[in-house]
């Protein structure tokens, strides 16, 4: 049997950096553990922790509990700076052995905390000068035992002690709502500090406090002056603390950054003496130091180097690289020795234009990078306050490059990886690499739209359709939690929403509440929970989603019907005009209202799950309300929703707005219908792409679903991966089919929201998903698409890795399934209705697939159905002009659905007249498939073979 393993040492919060957690501002760190190995029947029904607060010290504390995901400190919470070691065991019958130590050390609390002030230079670092450095010393008397800086700043800190880096993180303090919530980092520097005299050298960049931020050209939002606030406590072996904390007796000078910022990009003086001195004074600058905050998440870090792929002359004689990736970060270049002051210029851009760089896309951010060399000898040039989004760069002042001098850093929250998916299909596999490639770039300290252009926001609506995805392939607690807060910082106390959090719009507009885009107050909260178990997150949105939905509340009215006002709506249906992204398909107040309904009933299940019996009821028949309001005013009593549109109807199916059983099952045909109307081509925008292949799979249309998926004529997912995207693009033809870029003014090649289906990809076509908060239970329910012979999912859950993964081969489907210790999983096989449950360990079912019966294609909806069928048809009437595509053809058949199949002909007949020649082969062609039908084989029958090897 299985002996029961030591759990993994605890964790502290949402963080996952590895090593100690230093800086909690949290002052009741709460723990979680996985226990990699149990015997069978193991259910944890105890814990105790065992805290080292000191040497004479130790408490233990036994706790009779199941749970093992965020569980309460158990002692007298941390104080300021103290550090503490924590380990702990679990008890099935007997007690496991004891984990590993972590050990967790508390920040700077509270203000009084602090002895540092922000400071500034006088007369240096103004807005359109040199970056400033400022440098501190200290002297210490003895040997180092520890050494930490607690620091932040008003702009961007690089900073170093004796000349050697704090650290490996970029771009800090990262980017929160400022004027509400501050990061400060605590850096481990006892490594770098030395007996004797040691300095401390800063350099501050503009970032995301002064430089240029939204695409209306403002920059400075936050201040005009740049500071740093930081507080060095180096302790002796002696016991004492010595501190260097911010003040008066700092220098200053100006550094060699002759020019930084995020859009922009940076300009760079190696000439810069380093010896020069820090002549400059520094001021203290009034600042609120009860906005300062930890870290809740990673910082961001550079994640990966990618090298060059290919080197080549434009036809315009520019040199060009290509890195093979879409990616964010920044290029590092060697270049061997030349003359002081020559120019070196790296400018960046996503695709390429007429064979030059395409920099349209990045309207007027200019992504430049200049250096004027030093002439020293070789030289390794990169930025350090800025980051591109961009697959090439374009040199300009050397006459080549050898691949080895140059690549790219990729740069971004240091987030651990938690979900990966692959299949048979490599095309699948490629479009879920965009989608995390996607997310890489565009999880930078806050979730925002695109990397690349003068935009790189926060924009709500965007993370509220990808949060699932998102949560399932990194651990996203930490930076989500952090985001969040400031969501609900920045909300109004009329509960209003920003579109984009940090609100550095700061609008009329901008804060006008808007569906989907403001759901992010209610959904993000809703999803992370779900995902990780984390009920505090709830605790702590409460406010802030009940709030969101109050407002829409009072702007709905007494009907309860949110009409009009700012809609993004279904934005950027691929039928809307390209320069009216607004103007989709479905009707906006129908996506309103059914917003409104999905956050009443989101909060009504959070005030369940936090016990709030009132506020449970409260929501729960409001959210009934207008659910009966958006029916009579918006459902026909046949189950037609106004504006007849695919996201309509997959938004009233997926939550729940239909009560009516016929209503629900005619609104599910009619949405299949409407995707055989679009020839399987996508037909949704942000709001209505996470939700139509569920939509379809729950409606019994799983083929129509996985067809749509793996559709690869534009628009679908799929497209943009023929003509070699790297990343999810913002439009469905961002790159048009004849290869160029859709010219409109927003066009980015990385935007994750239309990458939101691979959620739908994990869940369902792979077949993992939560059933409980945290993974808890999890639902294996893989619809295996028979355009699949293999396909996995693995997701590193609170309570460890679940995987499902399952393959077929000679008309035999295994099923293999992992679930970690203190999980189960609830296992739902084709043609059995019953679930099956199963503990911790490794579990495989075998079942046979029989192919259906061929049945007889009828009607002309049959025959669309059968792919083989449907392919040959339109082959057949493309090639003999009677019409110019396929989607031409759905819709010129769309009006005879139910008509029989030997009609198609007479169909087609109504609109274009062929010859009486081709009309007859058409027939022919007709009633050929309609004879020999291709069904599609499904898995009939399931023979339960449950292997499970307990692990
Ligand atoms: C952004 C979107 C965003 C939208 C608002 C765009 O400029 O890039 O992703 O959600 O504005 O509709």
């Amino acid at each position: 049997m299985t002996p029961l393993s030591a759990p993994t040492a605890p964790r502290f919060e949402h963080r996952t950096d590895g090593g100690p957690a230093l800086g909690l501002t949290t002052v009741r760190p709460r723990l979680s553990w996985t226990v990699p190995l149990a015997p069978e029947d193991y259910r944890q029904t105890a814990y105790e922790v065992e805290i080292h607060r000191r040497d004479d010290d130790t408490e233990r504390w036994v706790v009779e509990s199941t749970d093992q995901v965020l569980v309460p400190w158990p002692s007298a919470p941390l104080d300021a700076r103290e550090s503490v070691t924590v380990r702990l065991r679990v008890r099935g019958s007997d007690w496991s052995p004891w984990s590993e130590p972590a050990q967790a050390e508390a920040g700077l609390i509270t203000p009084t905390d602090w002895k540092a002030r922000f400071i500034s230079p006088v007369g240096l670092g103004g807005l359109r000068q040199p970056a400033p450095q400022l440098r501190g010393a200290i002297h210490v008397p003895g040997r180092v035992v520890k050494a930490r800086l607690f620091a932040t700043a008003h702009g961007l800190l690089s900073a170093r002690l004796n000349g050697n880096p704090v650290d490996d993180t970029v771009l800090a303090p990262g980017w929160t709502s400022y004027e509400h919530r501050l990061r400060v980092r605590a850096y481990d520097v006892t490594p770098l500090i030395r007996e004797g005299q040691n300095t401390i050298d800063v350099t501050l960049g503009n970032g995301w406090w002064r430089g240029r931020l939204g695409f209306l050209g403002q920059r400075a939002h936050y201040g005009h002056r740049l500071a740093f606030l930081g507080q060095l406590e180096v302790t002796t072996d002696d016991g004492n603390v010595h501190v260097l904390a911010t003040d008066e007796s700092w220098g200053a000078r100006a550094s060699g950054i002759l020019m930084d910022d995020i859009y922009d990009g940076q300009t760079t003086d190696l000439r810069h003496d380093p010896a020069a001195p820090f002549d400059h004074a520094v001021e203290i600058v009034d600042a609120d130091l009860a906005v300062l905050v930890g870290e809740d998440g990673p910082p961001m870090r550079v994640t990966e180097t990618v090298p060059a792929q290919q080197i080549w002359r434009s036809p315009s004689g520019k040199l060009l690289i290509d890195f093979g990736q879409n990616l964010v970060g920044w290029v590092r270049l060697r270049v061997p020795a030349s003359g002081p002051g020559e120019e070196i210029v790296v400018r960046h851009a996503e695709v390429l234009d007429a064979g030059e760089l395409g920099v349209g896309p990045l309207r007027s951010a200019k992504a430049t990078d200049t250096y004027y060399l030093a002439g020293t000898g070789d030289e390794l040039l990169e930025p350090a306050f800025t980051f591109h989004g961009f697959r090439y760069a374009e040199v300009d002042g050397l006459d080549e490059i050898r691949c080895e001098d140059i690549e790219a850093i990729v740069i971004g929250s240091d987030l651990t990886r938690t979900g990966w998916f692959e299949s048979s299909h490599e095309m699948l596999n490629q479009l879920h690499r965009n989608v995390v490639w996607g997310m890489r770039g565009n999880f930078l300290d806050v979730p925002t739209d695109c990397p690349q252009r003068d935009e790189r926001l926060g924009w709500t609506g965007d993370i509220q359709v990808f949060s699932p995805t998102a949560t399932y392939l990194f651990d996203t607690g930490g930076f989500l939690t952090s985001w969040l807060a400031d969501l609900a910082a920045e909300q109004d106390a009329s509960g209003r929403v920003p579109h984009v959090v940090p609100d550095i719009l700061r609008s009329e507009v901008t804060t006008i509440p808007t569906a989907a885009w403001g759901d992010a107050a209610t959904v993000v909260p809703w999803v992370l929970w779900q995902q990780t178990g984390d009920r505090g997150i709830l605790e702590r949105q409460f406010a802030s989603m009940r709030t969101w939905v109050d407002h829409v509340a009072s702007i709905a009215g007494d009907d309860l019907i949110w009409r009009g006002g700012v809609q993004y709506g279904d934005w950027l249906d691929p039928t809307a005009p390209a320069d009216d992204p607004f103007n989709a398909t479905s009707d906006p107040d129908v996506v309103a209202t059914a917003h409104f309904a999905r956050s009443a009933d989101i909060v009504a299940q959070a005030a369940e799950a936090l016990g709030d019996a009132d506020a449970a009821q409260f929501y729960g028949r409001l959210a009934e309300r207008v659910r009966a309001a958006f029916n009579a005013e918006f459902v026909a009593p046949s189950g037609r929703i106004v504006s007849d549109a695919q996201t309509v109807y997959a938004m009233a199916l997926e939550w729940d707005l239909l009560p009516d059983a016929r209503q629900r099952a005619a609104a599910g045909e009619r949405l299949a219908d409407l995707v055989r109307a679009s020839s399987f081509r996508i037909a949704t925008g942000f709001v209505g792409t996470p939700l139509i292949c569920d939509a379809l799979t729950n409606a019994g249309f799983e083929d129509l679903a996985v067809r749509l998926l793996l559709q690869t004529q534009s628009p679908s997912w799929l497209y943009p991966i023929t003509v070699g995207a790297t990343t999810i693009w913002e439009r469905w033809d961002s790159l048009l089919p004849d290869g160029t870029i859709n010219s409109n003014g927003m066009t980015s090649f990385n935007h994750y929201a239309l990458g939101s289906v691979v959620d739908w990809v994990h869940r369902r076509v792979a077949g993992l998903a939560a059933a409980a908060p945290g993974y808890r239970a999890i639902s294996v329910r893989p619809i295996f698409p028979s355009a699949l012979d293999r396909c996995s999912a693995r997701h590193r859950t609170p309570y460890g890795d679940a995987a499902v993964g399952w393959s077929r081969a000679d008309g035999v489907v295994t099923l293999e399934v992992e679930v970690p210790v203190g999980a189960r999983a609830e296992v739902e096989l084709p043609g059995d209705a019953t679930v099956t449950t199963v503990g911790h360990g490794r579990h495989r079912w075998q079942f046979v697939e029989t192919p259906a019966e061929g049945t007889a294609l009828h009607t002309v909806r049959d025959f669309l159905d059968d792919e083989h069928a449907w392919e040959e048809l339109t082959r057949f009437a493309v090639d003999n002009g009677l019409v110019a595509s396929e989607t031409q053809l759905a819709r010129l058949l769309a009006p005879f659905r139910d008509r029989p199949v030997a009609e198609i002909a007479d169909a087609v007949w109504t609109r274009i007249w062929p010859s009486e020649s081709t009309k007859a082969a058409l027939a022919g062609l007709v009633a050929h498939y309609a004879a020999a039908a291709s069904a599609p084989t499904r898995p009939l029958s399931a023979q339960l073979e449950d292997a499970a090897l307990h692990v």
